[in-house]
């Protein structure tokens, strides 16, 4: 088990990436345009059908693992519709049914639903992002969230957005990126005492250092 303070997370790099800001302002510049495959096309209808049938805010549950957080965030919110998102179906599968209906998770890849989120003019009150994979390697910056060329749609598709991690430094990535989008960041450590997620309630157990960012237009205030 990890001492106090201890994170489980090794990386080569020991404070933000210094290519992140030339990364992220070159996708700032153009327009992610990747193929949306076959099944993350079917999935955004799903969740159309869900937005049509439904009158209230929608909150964004990306790489929801096994759907925890998913459920959790629809018991607190009653009046949104609260989509989890995984590509991960054996993830899916071993999700615990509540009692809330106001969720749904569907597989899809989070980078494809957003593209298709946007183009559809859709917006979202709330996102959650937590822990997605840290891709600890200095060269796996490309696969981090804010490294990634999707990374400007997260703006677009507005709302308050919530990442988490155990990694400090991936936190801190996020906020400077999200700063350079023209977003408002906050960095704290959290302590999670009613952990939201299965890997939080892993982290939590192992005594690691959690950290959140929470990211917003001054417009959404
Ligand atoms: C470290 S787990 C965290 C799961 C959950 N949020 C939790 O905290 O317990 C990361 C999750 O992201 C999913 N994932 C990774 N890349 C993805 C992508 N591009 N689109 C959708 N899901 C993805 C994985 O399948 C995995 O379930």
């Amino acid at each position: 088990m990890n001492r106090k303070g201890n994170t489980s997370v090794y990386s080569n790099q020991s404070s933000i990436h210094n290519d992140l800001a030339t990364l992220v302002q070159k996708h700032m510049t153009s327009t992610w345009q990747e193929p949306i495959p076959l099944h993350d096309r079917e999935a955004m209808k799903k969740i159309i059908a869900l937005l049509e049938a439904h009158d209230g805010p929608l909150i964004l549950d990306s790489f929801c693992g096994t759907g925890m957080s998913t459920a959790k965030l629809a018991s607190e919110h009653p009046k949104a519709l609260v989509i989890g998102i995984d590509k991960s179906a054996d993830r899916l599968r071993r999700h615990v049914q509540t009692q809330s209906c106001n969720y749904r998770l569907i597989r899809g890849n989070c980078e494809h639903i957003w593209a298709q989120l946007v183009s559809a003019n859709i917006v979202c009150e709330q996102h959650y992002l937590l822990y997605p994979n840290p891709w600890p390697k200095k060269a796996q910056l490309k696969r981090r969230v804010h490294g990634h060329p999707s990374f400007p749609l997260l703006k677009q598709l507005g709302g308050s957005i919530e990442i988490r991690s155990n990694w400090k430094i991936y936190v801190d990535e996020f906020a400077a990126a999200s700063q350079l989008l023209g977003l408002n960041t906050e960095v704290k450590s959290l302590s999670a005492t009613e952990p939201l997620t299965l890997f939080e309630r892993k982290f939590a157990a192992n005594n690691e250092n959690l950290w959140v960012c929470r990211a917003y237009s001054s417009l959404s205030l």
